[in-house]
């Protein structure tokens, strides 16, 4: 495809300045789309998250015969009519999830709970994702489902049955299987218990309590029954993502000369991480004008140039930061001293292998990074040298990148970096917008 194919090239600008607003988040844009669609009435959502998966969610939707209608652009409002309670209706084709695991794993939940056969797939990529902790606890729920490679891998077939709720403790803190737990359980008999090992971002959850589900939380803990009433619709402002302002935290913070505000962005603490890291390295950031939107906390965020200093991160702050640990690494690169990243296995099964990517990556610039199992040791204190790179066809890289590129002397040029259309298409406008002051 023309725009993935795209070769960008950064060079350290003299100042980052200004204020910038980032896209709608794209977790809560997932989840609002396909819970309005199982809601009844008209749902408004506005500040849609723009990137790619969230479009492969709105297409699998209509495919299942809900109507959605909307303006595209940078912030997308989009109107739903939810189909309500076993109104969904067959496909009649294969249902594409592109590159979005969310879109797979969320909408198998509520397929295997439908009366009709669904067939899910995505991108090469996402046909490499791990499926089988999916389909085990879909499949101890009653779920006929299976895939490829001994029910290990996408495509993904599945023959709606009727569920029953389970008593399930995730070992892997994923929101993804969390949420498709979740969802199958509306529609499955009794109730569904979920024990979290560590928690991980919660979205499902709030929306679900909004739209009057009988949801409750207690710490790690969560309890849902199976719907008895349709859920209400939707009329919902979807907060800044805080994984897209998260590239311009680290940019303002690393870059020499640079004061960048980002509004209405959300700060939701099982996303956080990034922000209490960035703090914890020593980084000039503030969050400012706190407030309640769209069921969500969302700030201002004001980040200004910083020394950074290496930090050990591992445990239960991975879930909060899991996405963004490339673009850790690149801050890592030019902090003072060491950082340790560990516990983070879980990267190796995202869009590209991210401890394998990050590393070769950051290694062309400069980069003096070991390679652990489960994360990665990054020496600091490196004067970053531009080169020829590749996002491996994952966005989070090629974004992180471009903010290593920001720093970096001479030319960086990202190879495929249209990749970051995936959760942002609006990523290279935001960083003209920060260099023109
Ligand atoms: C997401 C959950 C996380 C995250 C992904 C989005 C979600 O994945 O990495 O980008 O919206 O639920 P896992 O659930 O696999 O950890």
């Amino acid at each position: 495809m023309a725009g993935k194919a795209l070769l960008k090239n950064i060079a350290a600008p003299k100042q980052l300045a200004g204020e910038i607003s980032v896209p709608g988040d794209k977790s809560i844009s997932h989840r609002a789309l396909i819970l309005s669609s199982l809601a009844v009435g008209r749902s408004q959502l506005t500040n849609l998250s723009p990137g790619k998966d969230c479009l492969s969610t709105m297409n699998c939707l209509k495919a299942l015969g809900v109507k959605l209608t909307g303006q595209s652009g940078s912030a997308p409002t989009v109107h739903i009519n939810g189909v309500g309670n076993g109104g969904l209706t067959e496909p009649d084709n294969i249902l594409n999830a592109g590159n979005s695991g969310t879109t797979i794993r969320l909408l198998s939940g509520v397929l295997a709970a439908q009366p009709f056969l669904s067939i899910l797939t995505g991108d090469r990529s996402l046909r490499s994702r791990p499926m089988k902790r999916l389909i085990e606890p879909l499949s101890a729920m009653g779920a006929d489902i299976h895939g490829r490679d001994n029910d290990s891998l996408a495509p993904l077939v599945i023959k709606g049955k009727k569920l029953h709720g389970i008593d399930y403790t995730l070992r892997i803190p994923s929101a993804q299987i969390k949420s498709a737990i979740l969802l199958a359980g509306l529609f499955a008999v009794g109730i569904t218990v979920l024990k979290q090992l560590q928690v991980s971002r919660d979205h499902t959850e709030k929306l679900l309590k909004l739209m009057g589900a009988e949801l409750q939380t207690d710490g790690r803990n969560i309890s849902l029954t199976s719907l008895k009433t349709q859920l209400t619709s939707l009329n919902l402002h979807i907060p800044g993502d805080i994984s897209s302002a998260a590239y311009w935290m680290v940019a303002g913070a690393i870059h020499p000369n640079a004061n960048i505000k980002i509004t209405n962005c959300g700060v939701n603490p099982t996303r956080t991480g990034i922000i209490d890291v960035l703090m914890a390295m020593g980084a000039r950031l503030k969050l400012e004008n706190q407030a309640i939107a769209g069921n969500e906390p969302v700030a201002e965020l004001h980040v200004e140039s910083s020394r950074l200093k290496g930090i050990e991160i591992g445990g239960e702050l991975i879930p909060r930061l899991i996405d963004e640990i490339p673009l850790l690494a690149v801050a890592a690169c030019v902090a003072e001293g060491k950082t340790i990243i560990r516990d983070a296995r879980e990267l190796r099964v995202k869009e590209s292998d991210r401890i394998d990517s990050t590393i070769k990556e950051l290694r062309r610039l400069g980069a003096r990074i070991e390679e652990l199992p489960d994360g990665m040791v990054i020496h600091g204190g490196t004067s970053l040298l531009g080169n020829e790179v590749q996002s491996h066809g994952d966005h989070r890289l090629a974004m992180s990148l471009a903010v290593a590129g920001l720093v970096a002397r001479g030319k960086t040029s990202i190879q495929n970096a249209g990749v970051v259309e995936i959760s942002n298409p609006n990523f290279w406008g935001e960083l003209s917008q920060l260099t023109q002051n």
